[in-house]
């Protein structure tokens, strides 16, 4: 297990190109069981989840190559059946359902285990299903989902948190092979739900209205293979502009869709950063002191929850009093504990969390808790005083490509170690 060491108070100052999106990849490649055509992704991040992916499609029976951010998966013969040792390791496996049901009618899938960032159930997603047309029942940890014949309906989609974004994923893919019309109301409206149905109409597939909260999907009765390119991750391109809200003297992030980025850009903007927007670029200038902020994570085009915790970093060093409240995961705060411990002044209450801006934070030993709870302690640490020792960085590898090495080419000295190497 990999540790990592941030030699705080750099100023970063450069260039950083953005990769492509871990949660528009990961339902892609789900996507591919549609077919028994060869298809082929690429801007396909090298980042352990999507490897967690590619290992339950090989375990599926499909055919997987990968070579630099290309991916070819040929799923001619496949199982239905994914069992918890091949799934427990990622949540976001349950995007498998979906396109085993529609291409097969049938789908055994270990259920997903908790989630650090909260209660994460599936509800919708089965009752999707179910309103497709699919009987579904639990037996030993696992889901059994079994539709001889998949059938268009109208089916909302939206909890008490808003869209389910995967939720959404999965009913689009099962829907594309059914008969009949679906019309799924109360849709994810994120860009990586419009990415998977542009993937999913270049297969053959026929849905309109991603992107807004109605989607209709009319099945067709077959999908082909096709080639796609992912968008780019608007997380990590967000992740390096608060850095640079942070410690930043001049930092642009390339290869992004600033339309993407419109609720991070704004809401930089409005702590008094000046930001240049380009056609794939935006340039982050640091100007002086920055404002205390009321930041509401809500979901697309709201402020992303994947960038709540990046914020708080931020806003523990912004003079003044902000809160962020966080309305798609009231209890995806983990970072806060260890933000403190390196000196911030945060009181949570409910899903709002109270800062009041210190000057500087201190070096500490701190644990990453969750994806991007770890990004939250890298950036503080890159504006601490001393030395921070991020441990579980494995979870940083989730969802970040290299990003120690992608923050040292900016100016950071951030330092990878090998736990062995430090007995
Ligand atoms: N929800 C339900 N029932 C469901 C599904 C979701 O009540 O059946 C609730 C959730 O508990 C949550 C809200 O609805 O309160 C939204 O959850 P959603 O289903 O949209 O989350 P997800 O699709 O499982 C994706 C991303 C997450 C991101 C969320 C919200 C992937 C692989 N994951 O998860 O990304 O936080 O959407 O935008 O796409 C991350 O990258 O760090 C990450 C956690």
């Amino acid at each position: 297990m990999d540790r990592i060491f941030i030699h705080g108070g750099r100023p970063l100052r450069g260039t950083v190109k953005i990769g492509g999106s871990k949660n528009s990849a990961l339902p892609i490649l789900a996507a591919t069981l549609l077919t028994r055509g060869k298809c082929t992704i690429s801007r396909v991040p090298d980042l352990s989840d999507i490897h967690y992916m590619l290992t339950i499609l090989s375990t599926l029976g499909c055919e997987v190559e990968r070579a630099s951010g290309i991916v070819r998966v040929c799923a001619q013969k496949i199982c239905t059946q994914a069992l918890y040792d091949t799934v427990r390791k990622m949540r976001a496996s349950i995007c498998i359902i979906g396109p085993l049901l529609g291409r097969e009618g049938e789908a055994t899938v270990s259920l997903p285990g908790g989630c650090v960032i909260g209660d994460r159930p599936i509800d919708l997603h089965l009752r999707g299903f179910e309103k497709l047309g699919t009987a579904i029942r639990m037996q030993g940890g696992n889901i059994k989902a079994l539709a001889p014949r998949l059938k268009g309906n109208t089916i909302f989609l939206r909890g008490k948190h808003g869209s389910t974004v995967l939720g959404t994923d999965n009913v689009m893919m099962a829907a594309a092979l059914a008969d009949g019309i679906t019309v799924i109301e109360g849709a994810a409206e994120e860009p990586e739900v419009v990415d998977l149905a542009s993937f999913l109409v270049k297969m053959g597939a026929c849905i309109e209205g991603a992107g807004t909260s109605r989607i209709v999907i009319e099945g067709v009765k077959e999908l082909y293979g096709a080639e796609h390119e992912i968008i780019p991750d608007r997380i990590e391109a967000g992740t390096f502009l608060v850095a640079a809200a942070i410690c930043g003297e001049g930092v642009t992030v390339q290869h992004v869709a600033p339309q993407h980025l419109q609720s991070v850009t704004e809401t930089l903007r409005k702590t008094g950063l000046r930001i240049e927007i380009g056609t794939n670029s935006i340039t982050l200038h640091k100007r002086g002191k920055s404002q205390p902020l009321k930041v509401d994570a809500k979901p697309h085009p709201g402020f992303p929850t994947d960038m709540q915790a990046q914020m708080c970093a931020l806003l523990s060093t912004t003079e003044g009093l902000s809160t962020v409240t966080d309305h798609i995961f009231p209890r995806r705060f983990m970072h806060l504990a260890e933000l403190k411990r390196m000196g911030a002044n945060i009181e949570l209450e409910g899903a709002t969390a109270t800062i009041r801006g210190v000057p500087i934070l201190g070096a500490a030993p701190v644990m990453a808790s969750d994806l991007r709870a770890s990004a939250a302690l890298i950036l503080a640490g890159l504006q601490a005083e001393g030395i921070t020792e991020v441990h579980r960085v494995y979870h940083i590898d989730r969802g970040y490509e290299r990003i120690d090495e992608k923050f040292n080419g900016l100016g950071a000295h951030i330092e990878r170690v090998k736990t062995s190497s430090l007995r």
